[in-house]
């Protein structure tokens, strides 16, 4: 078995989780439950990240204590994950003592082997980003580009890490591995980013400037920089799990791909002794409506109430359909709707309804033995089979949008197939072959439902396991095993009716 070590970005806890970071937990599900099915042994971590000045912020803004306003906060975020059926093996939050011990440990390794020192800094300071600016970040007139805020000059001691004398080395592992970064041209960006001098570091916020955060071991008057605390949960959550580390993908969103994780997370491994992640994954940003998500113009999505109203397996199969990885996507309710009834409701709906209804009429409630197929099963057959190869090398280099395309066109010619052969009509005819014609029919019906479905499990799980109760299935533990045509319904007695997306909703703006 392989180890297969995923994770998603530890999410900011200044307020409660929405699309976007629902997103980035369904699609990291996505490929984590696809990893098993295909036999990997996973590792899925997700989390939050605690510390730092917007933290401290907005805990102030509430009137609680940090730590009860982080405890509150993240319960959110893991009732999301709950709510939305997210497999994560661990959850991890940065204020946790495991956390913190192993982000201690390492700044003092680098400390004592000379990676991290003190320096005086004079220079301007970005609070909203906490970030030290430099003069190429101004506007060509001179101002601060809005996403800093409010920009202020400071002097201040603190300490530095040695980002500048790794450049090198990161430059020619990026060359050495060209599938670093998904997609592949983010990788140019990070290239493009270390074709300028790097500057080194600066690790540390004095305490009267930032208290909410985890203290430098050998200077207990400064604490640690949120970003090097935070990337370090994905080495910390490991630590005592032999064979897991490195992660074979970080699932990030493209906004912190460069330079947090492209440049500082593979340097400090580096300085650290430790080998880099595998690879990276940086998939595009959710707007709603064509604009940016706000919350105090209402453009919002709770993922968690939307997930309550229309179910999670919905949410999840919109998110997934609709969003090519790396690109980004518009999510409008109106084609969610759109989505919603004519894929889900009309197409997969009916054809459970139909499979149902047709075998308790025709078949006594009992799917029939397969006979020896004729042409139009044999068409279907043959269709299966191409859909279900495309579909599983697709989803491997994560263009996951199409294989659902490629598997809802399946279950379109399964409705296709039905209109054909009109069971209804052959439950008419009392001729022999008309009957025999009827069972085939049942029984192809049902494998083909059975089959297509079997591909929608990593990205609806809950509807999968529902569509194989009502045919009186019971998968084995071998998924691959499910993808073969055969004839492993014969004789299953199937439900009376399955409700799995409530009625096509009207579609309104
Ligand atoms: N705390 C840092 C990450 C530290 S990882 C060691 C952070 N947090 S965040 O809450 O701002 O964002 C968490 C993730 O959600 C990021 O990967 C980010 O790209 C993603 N998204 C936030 N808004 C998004 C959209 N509108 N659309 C899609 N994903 C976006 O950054």
């Amino acid at each position: 078995m392989k180890n297969f070590y995923i994770t998603t970005a530890i999410d900011y806890v200044n307020g409660s989780p929405h699309l976007g970071h629902a997103y980035e937990k369904v699609l990291t599900d996505v490929i984590a439950r696809f990893r098993r099915m295909m036999g990997d042994r996973v590792h899925f971590l997700t989390g939050v990240d605690e510390h730092g000045q917007k933290i401290q912020q907005s805990a102030r803004k509430s009137g609680k204590p940090p730590q009860q306003f982080v405890d509150e906060v993240s319960e959110e975020f893991r009732e999301m994950c709950r709510k939305l059926n997210i497999s994560n093996d661990d959850f991890i939050r940065t204020t946790e003592p495991r956390h913190k011990k192993v982000v201690r440990d390492i700044l003092q390794k680098l400390y004592d082997a000379g990676e991290i020192y003190k320096a005086e800094y004079k220079g301007f300071y970005s609070t909203r980003q906490e970030q030290f600016l430099q003069e190429k970040d101004r506007n060509p007139d001179g101002t601060w580009p809005e996403i800093f805020g409010e920009v202020t000059e400071i002097t201040e001691s603190n300490y530095f890490f040695r980002l500048q004398k790794y450049q090198d080395w990161l430059i020619s592992y990026l060359n050495e591995n060209d599938s670093f970064v998904f997609p592949r041209y983010r990788q140019k960006q990070v290239l493009e980013f270390l074709s300028e001098p790097l500057n080194d570091l600066c690790i540390s916020r004095p305490k009267e400037r930032l208290e909410w955060g985890i203290p430098l071991p050998f200077d207990e008057n400064f604490v640690t920089y949120v970003w090097f605390d935070a990337l370090l949960n994905y080495y910390s959550a490991v630590v005592d799990k032999p064979g897991v580390w490195p992660a074979d993908f970080h699932v990030i969103g493209k906004d912190i791909l460069v330079p947090p994780h492209a440049v500082y997370w593979p340097i400090m491994l580096r300085a650290a002794g430790l080998p880099p992640p595998k690879a990276l994954l940086a998939h595009g940003w959710w707007s709603i409506n064509g604009a940016k998500m706000s919350k105090s113009t209402g453009n919002f999505v709770e993922p968690i109430q939307f997930a309550n109203t229309y179910g999670a397996d919905a949410l999840r199969y919109f998110l997934i359909r609709e969003m090519s990885v790396g690109q980004d996507s518009d999510f409008s309710q109106q084609q969610f709707l759109a989505r919603y009834n004519a894929e889900l409701a009309n197409n997969l709906g009916n054809l459970v309804n139909r499979t149902l209804n047709m075998t308790n009429r025709f078949g006594g409630g009992v799917i029939p033995a397969a006979e020896a197929p004729q042409d139009a099963e044999r068409e279907l057959q043959a269709l299966w089979n191409k859909t279900r190869d495309e579909a599983i090398s697709l989803c491997e280099g994560f263009q996951f949008h199409i294989g659902l395309e490629r598997t809802f066109a399946f279950i379109t010619a399964t409705n296709g197939y039905i209109e054909k052969r009109a069971p209804w009509k052959l439950g008419k005819s009392t001729v022999p072959e008309d009957q025999a014609l009827l069972r085939l029919s049942l029984a192809t019906m049902a494998e083909a439902l059975r089959c297509g479905v079997s591909l929608l499990q990593a990205v609806m799980p809950e509807t999968t396991q529902k569509i194989y109760g009502v045919l009186g299935h019971t998968p084995g533990a071998v998924w691959k095993e499910e993808l073969v045509w055969g004839d492993r319904l014969s004789g299953k007695k199937v439900a009376e009716t399955a409700i799995l997306f409530p009625r096509p909703q009207t579609e309104k703006k």
